[in-house]
């Protein structure tokens, strides 16, 4: 019998799912247009796909994105994920594990992910509102490679039984301060602002994922829980700033933090488009859990290969051989995302 949070896992499971086969995610980059160039002077054997950062040193510049974990079916999915992972070589964020923290019975299943990928990167994910003992146990049970604290008070605000209480900043600065990996503060999907992310480099903080709107929308889902009173907030469907308008916020930031992205991505072009807007490194989330669910952990292997074939095939066709190549390719935003921008600056 799961716990009443081991059910809301896997209700973020299933309804993340059932929204994505209903209504297919349109990535928010679709409204960036990357100008061809005929004379690329490449080739697809000097593209690197590395990641030129000692605190991220992946082979490839997308990974698997925090989703789940904490009750038996969510725990099944993240082993699948995980040996995933380490079959086609990319970094991976497990979901929130402070669920392991009032049930102890649920480590065991975090610990599983670290088994079923013993070497490779693995990210660890806590609430912004957690203790930093907290913060040092979700790395401790997953030996993880780096800490994600996720901020999500749209989330919170929809959510049955969400917190109600968001000061967050003084808590994220002494997690950072204590623990002994790399620290991302991440969204769960609905975007970030200039002054947020100059706020969060104030703090202390080097990674910030940008975690914008156009893909999983947890407004959607949270309300969907409500089963007595669903659509209560349908209002909020659209609340936050796209992936694609996140990353422009990031540029217009007085100063930021390096730059991660997830939201919407659909393909290796919507990762290619998000560095050239000035993301290192793409997370993918409800993608990949939809392609793990419909095709096995096989499809899911196969999905990830395509992609990383592919990304270095689009290197090379916009001349860049390696991601710092990547600022120079030239681009140009819809009218809506340039009206954006306009009024933002
Ligand atoms: C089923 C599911 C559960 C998620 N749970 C978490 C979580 O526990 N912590 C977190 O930081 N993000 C969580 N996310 C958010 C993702 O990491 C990601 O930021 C978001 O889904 C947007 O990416 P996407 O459009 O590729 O799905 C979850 C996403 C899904 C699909």
């Amino acid at each position: 019998m799961e716990s009443v949070h081991g059910q809301r896992k896997n209700e973020h499971l299933a309804l993340a799912e059932l929204n994505y086969k209903k209504n297919p995610p349109v990535s928010s980059l679709d409204a960036v247009r990357i100008i061809h160039r005929p004379l690329p002077e490449t080739s697809q054997a000097d593209v690197n796909l590395k990641v030129d950062n000692a605190d991220f040193p992946w082979d490839y510049p997308f990974y698997i994105e925090a989703m789940t974990g904490g009750s038996a079916k969510t725990s099944e999915i993240n082993t699948s994920l995980a040996a995933a992972a380490k079959a086609t070589g990319v970094a991976m964020a497990v979901g929130s594990q402070s669920i392991a923290m009032k049930e102890p019975a649920q480590v065991a299943g975090f610990e599983a992910v670290r088994a079923a990928n013993p070497n490779g990167f693995m990210m660890a994910n806590i609430g912004a509102g957690h203790t930093v003992e907290h913060a040092q146990r979700a790395i401790e049970m997953l030996q993880a490679n780096a800490l994600e604290i996720h901020i999500n008070a749209a989330q919170e605000t929809v959510m049955p039984e969400g917190d109600t209480t968001f000061y967050w900043k003084d808590n994220i600065a002494k997690i950072k301060a204590a623990v002994d990996v790399p620290v991302i503060v991440k969204e769960v999907g609905f975007g970030m602002d200039a002054q947020s992310i100059a706020e969060l480099a104030d703090l202390g903080i080097e990674y910030v994922n940008i975690g914008g709107r156009s893909g999983t929308n947890f407004a959607e889902i949270e309300d969907r829980r409500n089963r007595e009173n669903p659509y209560q907030y349908d209002f909020l469907y659209d609340w936050g700033q796209t992936t694609a308008e996140s990353l422009l916020e990031a540029q217009l930031a007085p100063h930021h933090p390096t730059i991660m992205a997830t939201g919407g991505i659909q393909s290796p072009l919507d990762i290619l488009k998000a560095q050239v807007l000035g993301a290192e490194t793409v997370g993918v989330a409800g993608h990949f859990l939809h392609t793990l669910l419909k095709d096995g952990e096989a499809g899911l292997i196969a999905e990830i290969t395509l992609w990383q074939r592919q990304l270095r095939e689009l290197y090379a066709l916009v001349g860049a051989k390696n991601g710092s190549d990547l600022v120079h390719v030239p681009y140009v935003l819809s009218a809506d995302l340039q009206n954006y921008l306009t009024q933002r600056r």
